[in-house]
């Protein structure tokens, strides 16, 4: 499976990498967001618990075994339910018009992988869902603060617009912002904004 065993053995330490509370831009937003909630490249859970204890159902999937055990952890010590499945997400098939909305927190893909997902993505929001996105940009390329070395796995609002075109974007911005999320994500960053709705 993909680099899987790269995220497992990252994973395998009592430590959140990226933290136990959520992405901040998640958390602005998480008002416009519907159950079921399908919660793409989850980690270890700091997204998926901020959602369930909002009240809303969630299915966190991930390629880490490690990473996911970690989220179920930190679901039961605040209290919460989630769902969680390893998949790789080169070959995941969720269910069509089945969640009111898709999130994606940096989960940096490769364009191979971005190309079999997004249309599936698509098809997998109901009528009215949301889709939202923070990922680091092809700018922070030249940043040490977190993210891939690959420009292919790095996002610009010119990106998913192409490769998410049934969606309508209701905010899409590339801007600079301090991130503060663990060990793994620290410093100023640019990252890629971006939510959008499906058409009823
Ligand atoms: C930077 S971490 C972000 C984790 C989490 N979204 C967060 O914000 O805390 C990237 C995650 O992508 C996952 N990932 C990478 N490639 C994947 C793939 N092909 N399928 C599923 N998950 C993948 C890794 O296991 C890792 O948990």
């Amino acid at each position: 499976m993909y680099n899987q065993k790269f995220w497992n053995e990252r994973y395998t330490t009592d430590e959140y990498l990226y933290g136990t509370e959520s992405n901040t831009f998640l958390a602005e937003n998480a008002a416009l967001l519907r159950g079921p909630v399908l919660s793409l490249s989850e980690g270890e859970g700091r997204n998926a618990v901020f959602l369930a204890t909002r009240g809303l159902s969630v299915l966190g999937v991930d390629c880490s075994k490690v990473g996911l055990e970690k989220a179920q952890s930190l679901a039961k010590s605040r209290g919460v339910v989630i769902e969680t499945e390893v998949v790789d997400l080169d070959e995941f098939q969720p269910k069509d018009n089945h969640f009111g909305s898709i999130v994606s927190i940096s989960a940096h893909l490769p364009s191979a992988i971005r190309h079999k997902l997004y249309p599936l993505i698509e098809k997998a929001l109901k009528p009215d869902g949301i889709f939202l996105l923070e990922a680091y940009s092809e700018n922070q390329l030249a940043k040490n603060t977190g993210g891939p070395k690959d420009i292919d796995m790095l996002m610009t609002v010119g990106k998913l617009r192409q490769e998410l075109p049934s969606l309508k974007p209701i905010l899409a911005r590339e801007i600079e912002r301090e991130v503060s999320e663990g060990k793994g994500h620290t410093g100023m960053a640019s990252v890629v904004q971006y939510i959008a709705r499906k058409e009823a």
